[in-house]
């Protein structure tokens, strides 16, 4: 029988590569993409692949009760890849309700759902909840997070994956749902709201605006490129170990100000400026409230255990970011046309 997957926030940047892998590699399965497309949803995002017979796509918002009741009664799901989300910390720091609404009260919405709908026939059900390294708040200079670091969430945004991660592992606890919990660090690739830093920054150097550099620059993140995060998806979707929790990372560990400097280089390589042009763009902002020193993730757990790594080096996975948005400057130039321009001028003016 097809089986039917519930895939949230699909028209997102991870969950676009995510609904992308599912289709072309598993067409006996139903993928269902609800979104409800906000500012960071878009629909371009699948525009290559959304014609599928095996794809269709449902706007609509995982706070709704009513509408999730009526979906699960159309697709019967028998798993949910659950990846809708607001997650742009700077946008938490300014708006935090919107986040608890969907990040917490989403989350137990569509597990209020799924429980119901499966009404205790747990046999060949999954409910997957994505989430991120922000729940272990940040490192000092060593360390990595581990799945047995405590939650210590620093901003609105991880403090309301760290409620709706424990709300998943609450509902596996007392009502025996099939749960799964990933948490991964800082992504990159195409198709990422250019509001975060990498996609940001290419945009800027391209059209000679200065790079915001936070702060000294000093703060780390573990980067890995998307397409390795939705291949750890597909593979703890599959085969991690029911209740369990993996953490996701590139082992990939960079200042913000090196990462800058070598985008920068791989910028004046691909536009043919002259060496140290680009840059030239970096201008030091005001800091983010609270912000993170450093993220970064020991994923030996996922290696062993279901014998995931990543596939591509920083310097390839660069590269291929860069060319996608060089190619995809139409992406990018409606992008920026739209809601995103009020909120970059609101955002970057104080600073
Ligand atoms: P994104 O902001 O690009 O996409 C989020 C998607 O969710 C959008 O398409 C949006 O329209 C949709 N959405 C938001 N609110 C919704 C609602 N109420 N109902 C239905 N759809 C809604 O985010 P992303 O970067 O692709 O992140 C996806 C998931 O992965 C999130 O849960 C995030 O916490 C997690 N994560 C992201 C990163 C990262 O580096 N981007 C790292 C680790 C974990
Ligand atoms: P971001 O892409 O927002 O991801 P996160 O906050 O979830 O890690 O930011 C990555 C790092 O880059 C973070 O340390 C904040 C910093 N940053 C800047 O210095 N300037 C910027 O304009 C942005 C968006 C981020």
């Amino acid at each position: 029988m097809t089986q039917s997957i519930l895939i949230t926030g699909g028209a997102g940047f991870i969950g676009s590569h995510v609904v992308r892998r599912f289709l072309k590699k598993y067409p006996e399965y139903q993928i269902v993409n609800l979104d409800k497309l906000t500012y960071a949803g878009n629909l371009e995002n699948l525009s290559d692949i959304d014609k599928m017979p095996n794809y269709t796509f449902e706007r609509g918002d995982i706070t709704d009760n009513v509408f999730l009741a009526g979906l699960f009664f159309k697709y019967n799901f028998s798993g949910i890849i659950h990846l809708a989300a607001e997650s742009h910390v700077d946008r938490s720091i300014s708006d935090p309700d919107a986040f608890i609404k969907t990040n917490i009260e989403g989350t137990v919405a569509l597990l209020n759902a799924a429980k119901k709908h499966w009404n205790n026939d747990y046999e060949g059900k999954r409910f997957y909840h994505i989430s991120t390294d922000e729940v272990y708040g940040s490192l000092g200079i060593e360390g990595l997070f581990t799945e047995e670091t405590s939650y210590d969430p620093k901003s609105p945004y991880s403090a309301s994956k760290a409620s709706s991660d424990h709300l998943v592992r609450a509902y596996g606890h007392t009502y025996g749902m099939p749960i799964v919990i990933s948490n991964c660090s800082n992504n990159y690739g195409g198709n990422q709201f250019p509001e975060k830093l990498i996609p940001l920054s290419i945009n800027n150097i391209k059209t000679n605006k200065p790079i915001p550099i936070y702060g000294k620059g000093e703060n780390v993140r573990d980067w890995l490129y998307v397409e390795d995060h939705a291949d750890a998806i597909d593979l703890i979707f599959h085969e991690g170990k029911n209740a369990e929790t993996y953490n996701i990372g590139g082992n990939n560990e960079w200042s913000n100000i090196e990462l800058i400097h070598k985008l920068c280089e791989v910028m004046d390589r691909k536009l043919n400026r002259p060496k140290g042009d680009s840059a030239k763009l970096i201008t030091f902002v005001k800091d983010r409230a609270g912000h993170d020193l450093r993220y970064a993730i020991d994923s030996s757990k996922l290696q062993r255990e279901l014998g995931w790594k990543p596939s591509l080096d920083f310097e390839k996975g660069i590269e291929l970011t860069v060319d996608w948005y060089l190619a995809n400057e139409a992406w990018m130039n409606r992008i920026i046309s739209g809601e995103y321009e009020k909120y970059y001028e609101t955002q970057y003016q104080k600073r």
